[in-house]
């Protein structure tokens, strides 16, 4: 064989090379088009503006994992949504959230609700999904859900370890890390709690927590406290934010903060305002939590 017909050859092999793989790119890229992915982040909401560094923290950190995805916030609080409103800032309820990414040309949808636990504000905000779902059915061809953060043992373990990192520089020798969970009156959100509060004593017997709301009152823990013969702690929120709850009902200066009613016995008292939000390890558990969901709010349960 001549020199250019080896050269014509081999030109022939890289053209059909190309061709082939080059439809095989084709066909992916059409692939995803039809199934254009995106991301709804579902919190409570805040109108504290410090607070929002939680937020923001979340969002970059989703921004870089599911990159050239169209991610859209919703807050599940009209009486906030009301109030930024005012301020001149829209965030979209559910109905509009779900309109917004469908009109960016989504198709499938990642929720990752940003609650703490799967308490009765997660089923509320899985109900509202699901009934969207049901009044548009061609909408999306799969709408997953997230869990939410603390869902598993595992996810005790790591939220648990991250937030001692976090306190580390704050928390002098001898202090006991005190923190506010939000928690919930009625429902499963109290037995979440206990599970996760035992999960992080399991790392530092040094850790109490208590809730504002909650079934774990602040009695509980001052008595826990005084068992321990605990003289100071460091106070920090278990909360996505530190937002309103955190500034004034934990560190707030009127009498009925927990700051001043572990000062009025003698306990000293620093404070944390940090929000969960901020830290990587959280943000990198509600993205896994997003990424592995199956839970396809689209789809019919199995039959047994
Ligand atoms: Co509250």
């Amino acid at each position: 064989m001549v020199f250019w017909q080896k050269g014509r050859l081999a030109f022939a092999l890289v053209l059909m090379a190309f061709l082939f793989f080059g439809q095989v790119d084709f066909v992916q890229a059409k692939s995803q088009v039809a199934a254009k992915e995106g991301i709804l982040l579902a919190a409570f909401g805040t109108s504290v503006p410090e607070a929002k560094t939680s937020f923001q923290a979340l969002e970059k950190a989703f921004r870089g994992k599911f990159a050239n995805t169209p991610l859209v916030w919703t807050y599940t609080s009209q009486i906030i949504r009301k109030k930024l409103a005012k301020q001149g800032e829209m965030i979209p309820g559910i109905a509009d959230a779900l309109k917004l990414l469908y009109k960016q040309g989504v198709r499938v949808l990642r929720v990752q609700p940003l609650h703490l636990m799967a308490g009765e504000e997660y089923t509320e905000l899985e109900r509202a999904i699901l009934l969207e779902v049901k009044k548009h059915p061609t909408r999306f061809q799969a709408v997953y859900i997230g869990r939410p953060l603390l869902e598993s043992r595992e996810d005790a373990e790591i939220v648990g370890r991250a937030v001692l990192k976090s306190s580390q520089a704050k928390r002098g020798e001898g202090t006991a890390l005190v923190l506010m969970g939000h928690g919930q009156e009625h429902g499963r959100a109290g037995l979440a709690f206990e599970g996760v509060r035992q999960v992080f004593a399991g790392l530092d017997k040094m850790v109490f927590m208590a809730t504002v709301e909650g079934q774990r009152d602040f009695d509980e823990l001052l008595a826990e406290l005084k068992a321990h013969q605990v003289k100071k702690v460091l106070l920090q929120p278990l909360m996505l934010v530190a937002g309103d709850h955190a500034r004034n009902d934990l560190g707030g200066d009127e009498d009925d903060s927990w700051a001043s009613r572990l000062k009025a016995q003698g306990i000293a008292v620093d404070l944390n305002l940090q929000g969960l939000g901020v830290l990587p390890e959280v943000a990198e558990l509600y993205m896994e939590h997003a990424a592995k969901s199956k839970d396809d709010l689209t789809k019919e349960p199995k039959k047994q």
